[in-house]
This record gives structure tokens, sequence and C-alpha cells, in this order.
């Protein structure tokens, strides 16, 4: 799951999954990480601990750090939030198969609409509610085609 900072929108996508690869006994590594390292080391931005905490979902925990080339030997499937992280990420592709990997994820509810998850960090309490219903809606989604 890949944002920006990593401390709003990939850590709730990264704590939702992991919360439904839980639920469904799915053995998988999930983790998140930013195109901006300006965030590494901080755990995720209070609002967003507060309104995955309001879901059942813990995230205090995580990290931040940056996204690196060496995630796409890591990783299956890389989900980002909107085309800017798209751009970012694909710049650090090597070839053909990494960028097969690379999906906005609001696209495996809505294909090919390319509809971004807006970014909480500069607005209020109810951007942070958005922004968890529609990751809850496309994770719940990647749980049911990949398990
Ligand atoms: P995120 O939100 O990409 O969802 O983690 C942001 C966090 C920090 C900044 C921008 C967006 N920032 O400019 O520091």
């Amino acid at each position: 799951m890949v944002c920006l900072g990593n401390i709003c929108r990939s850590p709730l996508a990264d704590g939702i999954l992991r919360f439904k690869a839980k639920r469904e006994n799915l053995d998988w590594v999930i983790d998140s990480a930013g195109t901006y390292s300006g965030h590494q080391g901080e755990n995720p931005d209070p609002r967003a601990i507060a309104v995955a905490k309001k879901y059942g979902v813990d995230i205090s925990y995580l990290v931040a750090r940056p996204f690196s080339k060496m995630d796409f030997d890591e990783f299956d499937k890389i989900y980002v939030m909107d085309s800017s992280n798209y751009r970012d990420v694909l710049k650090l592709a090597s070839d053909e198969l990494d960028e097969q990997k690379v999906e906005m994820i609001m696209n495996v509810v809505n294909p090919g609409n390319n509809q971004p998850v807006p970014d909480p960090y500069f607005g209020g309490d109810e951007g942070f509610d958005e922004v968890f219903k529609m990751l809850d809606k496309a994770c719940e989604k990647i749980v049911q085609q990949l398990k």
C-alpha cells in the first residue's frame, strides 16, 4: 500500500487489509510505504489512528518508511492511492513485470475509473472517515479477489 507520506492513507489501507487477511486466515505479507520520505520513522497521523480505532482496527504500531525499488521484488501487488503516487512508483520500476504490479487501489472497486483516494492530511476528520470507508470497500474486494 503506497501513498505520499505513509502516515494517513497507506497505513489505513495496510491495517485494514491485515485485519481482513487475518479474519480469513490468509498468510499474506502486507506492508505500506510512502513516495515521500519526510515522515520516515513516524507512526500514523493521530487522526488516522483514531478513525481506524473507531472501526476496530489498530494501526498505532505502524512506522512510516519510503517506498523502495526492492519492494518490487518483495511484493506481488502494489496498490497506490492516486495518480501522483502511480507516476512516482512507476519511475522506480525496472521492467514491465514491475509495472504490471502497480494498480490504483479504487480500480479494484471501479475498474478503469482511476478514482483517487483523496489526501486527507490538510482537511478535517470527515476526510479520514471517508478515506477509511473507501479503503475498507477496496480491501474487502482485494481479499475476495485474491484469497
Ligand atoms: P498521506 O498524507 O500521503 O495519505 O500519508 C500525507 C501526509 C503528509 C503530507 C502529505 C500527505 N505532507 O505533505 O507532509
